[in-house]
């Protein structure tokens, strides 16, 4: 190798000298005659301190046995174990500290003698690299394996090379069954066939359609099903070429929630507008009943008139059933939530049920045992499920089984996912369940709607089930329907349960008498609407008493100063315009003369009760439309107070 050698001897020494891995030497016996400086650095001995001592002290213990055993082996049968070849073992610092190293171990003969030749290089950094890089691939397989969402890898040929348990879950296939195809399985047509092309014009012009950017996607499950998704995806090198990563967001559920969210936006709207006109409705409807229950009167004597004069009674009454479900569908009927045991209610229609069904009907009722107690508007409660039970007979013609079941029932935060504006807990359910001819889903996404109907014209008017809603969610209840094409339908009633409360007597009172009390005190009657109080001023009058008529607040306020303790009772609609209502007038009357009496009267009764209430007022309300017979009772009640 070199030509002189002396030379030779210097350039040797100079190597070892300066080479950064270890140099040892060592005899047959393992002695060592050679140790140079990076072996110094590397073991922390100096050359004085290991030349002539046994190699071992450069190993730690346990494998000091096994390096004579080794030694001994290769002098008596010549079996070599890391001659030639290079491994890795443990080295035995002075301090007792060990480090990985890989060991080459070259044999020479020297003066007769063996001699070997060990060439120690220093692995602690690269194991610790190695460490580094393992610790952190574990940790991505277990983000990738535990994450939520989907994660897919596919290479510039779209190819998928990992499809970790999310994707499984989503899609419905194995990992298995996926790796190595193309990832275009996952996609619906037309996604399917613009895959392919979308990726080629990826290579050939670099241009960018989602990658860097989520967007929402479809994606297509094993059974063909199809969901929405949010896709992202990411682009890599790996050895030079670029693959994709794709995380994928489920958003079934998101989409669910934001249509539901949508759906009950609609009933708030439709319900504001329906309550408006049922407002107004009701002021017509109090003119017109008003006036025929006065004329039908003055026409006793000719029967052949009254007839006609009842008509519109009749249907003046049909009209005030239609805007009171219609108040209660926008969800501002007054209602007198009470602790109800829904078992006992619903056991104690069973006969109204049987009288007013067909005979081909079949009703079953089943009782939940220790039904928790209900807080609900017991008559409200009893004609929502009449109407049902109406609904269910309308879909069973050729007969069936109505069948009305209670339960208790936990609504918690995985149904309330669905259902964005049920508050979970505990709730009562009564379910109306009929075998009749169930709903398309087409139907069943309108149902709530007012005026919506299948049925013919005159049979329904499609507010039985606006009514329920309306009076359900006013309750804090919830309303669900299931209902399969041919299979039937069950309506599910959830009223917030009334834990801890004992039963109290239900109170069933109604129908008033028929004898229409009178009197002679003077009322004063303040009415924006010139038809209502035309009806009012006639009816006080034909009931005896003495009416003063204002049109607005401030002219009452005036009529009050005017003629002042003459007045016995004031009545006054609650919404006028002019800035002054019926609260305030009110108010003001009974600072001007404390012993007033005052009853109000509103075609609107929640809200003014709610908006403007005085709990300091000592009044009465009257609900319009109101017939005569109300309104004689309601004064009559109102002056007899002590
Ligand atoms: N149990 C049921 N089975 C099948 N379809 C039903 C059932 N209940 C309601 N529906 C459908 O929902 C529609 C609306 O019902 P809803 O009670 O609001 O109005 P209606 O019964 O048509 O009229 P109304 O109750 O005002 O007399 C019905 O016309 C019918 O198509
Ligand atoms: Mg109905």
């Amino acid at each position: 190798m070199f030509r002189d050698d002396s030379q030779n001897e210097i350039r040797l020494r100079t190597l070892v000298e300066t080479v950064v891995d270890g140099v040892i030497l060592i005899d047959s016996q393992g002695i060592v005659f050679m140790f140079n400086p990076a072996c110094e650095r590397l073991f922390g001995y100096r050359a004085e301190e290991v030349i002539g001592q046994n190699v071992k002290i450069l190993m730690p213990t346990p494998f000091h046995e096994e390096h004579d055993q080794y030694l001994r082996n290769y002098r008596e049968g010549g079996e070599r174990k890391i001659i030639g070849i290079g491994r890795e073992v443990v080295g035995r610092r002075k301090d007792g500290s060990t480090f990985p190293m890989d060991l080459s171990v070259g044999e020479a003969k020297q003066a007769g003698q063996t001699i070997f030749v060990g060439i120690i290089h220093d692995l602690t950094e690269r194991k610790h690299s190695e460490r580094v890089l393992l610790e952190t691939a574990s940790r991505l397989q277990a983000v990738v394996e535990t994450a939520v969402d989907g994660v897919i890898l596919i290479d510039a040929r779209g190819r998928v090379q990992m499809f970790n348990p999310a994707c499984e879950r989503l899609f419905g296939y194995s990992s298995e069954e996926v790796i190595g195809q193309n990832v275009k399985l996952l996609m619906p047509s037309p996604f399917h066939e613009e895959h392919d092309q979308y990726l080629a014009n990826y290579r050939e012009t670099g241009e960018r359609k989602i990658i860097g950017i989520g967007r929402e996607v479809v994606g297509r499950r094993k059974n063909g099903t199809t969901f929405p998704m949010d896709l992202s995806v990411g682009e890599a090198r790996q050895e030079g070429e670029p693959i994709f990563v794709g995380i994928i967001h489920d958003l079934t559920e998101r989409k669910r929630t934001s249509e539901q969210l949508v759906q009950a936006q609609k009933m708030e709207t439709v319900g504001q507008l329906s309550g408006g006109i049922a407002h107004d409705f009701n002021n017509l409807l109090t003119v017109i009943i008003g006036n025929s229950d006065i004329l039908s009167e003055k026409l006793k004597a000719r029967p052949d008139l009254k007839q006609y004069c009842d008509g519109v009674i009749n249907a003046g009454m049909r009209g005030a059933e239609l805007t009171r479900r219609l108040l209660a569908f926008s969800r501002r009927q007054e209602l007198q939530p009470t602790v109800i045991n829904c078992n006992q209610l619903v056991e104690g229609m069973r006969v109204l049920l049987q009288r007013t069904l067909r005979e081909d009907i079949d009703i079953r009722i089943v009782l939940r045992q220790q039904l928790m107690m209900a807080y609900a508007d017991a008559a409200q409660l009893e004609s929502a499920i009449l109407n049902l039970s109406l609904n269910a007979q309308d879909a069973m013609p050729l007969g069936g089984t109505l069948t009305l079941i209670t339960e208790n029932a936990l609504l918690d935060e995985r149904y309330q996912d669905g259902h964005p504006e049920v508050t979970p807990g505990g709730y009562v359910s009564i379910n109306v369940t009929d075998d009749g001819t169930g709903m398309t889903a087409e139907v069943k996404a309108r149902v709530f709607e007012p005026f919506f109907t299948t049925k013919d014209v005159g049979k329904g008017s499609g507010l039985g089930l606006s009514m329920v809603y309306g009076f359900i969610k006013q309750s804090n209840g919830h309303v669900a329907i299931y209902s399969e094409p041919g299979l039937g339908t069950t309506v599910r009633l959830y009223l917030p349960a009334a834990k801890n409360l004992r039963e109290p007597v239900l109170d069933h009172t109604g129908g008033g008498p028929e004898l229409e009390p009178r009197g002679a005190e003077t009322v004063l009657v303040i009415e924006d609407d010139s038809f209502v109080r035309g009806y009012a001023v006639g009816t006080l009058e034909s009931l005896g008493y003495r009416v003063i008529v204002a049109s607005d607040g401030r002219e009452g306020l005036d009529k009050l100063g005017q003629y002042g303790n003459q007045i016995d009772v004031l009545f006054s609609d609650i919404v006028m315009p002019g800035g002054l209502g019926g609260w305030e007038l009110a108010e003001r009357a009974q600072e001007l003369q404390p012993g007033v009496r005052i009853l109000l009267t509103s075609g609107y009764p929640l809200e003014t009760m709610t908006a403007n209430f005085r709990p300091n007022i000592k009044s009465a309300i009257l609900h319009k439309p109101y017939r005569k017979s109300d309104l004689a009772l309601r004064i009559r009640e109102i002056l007899d107070q002590k």
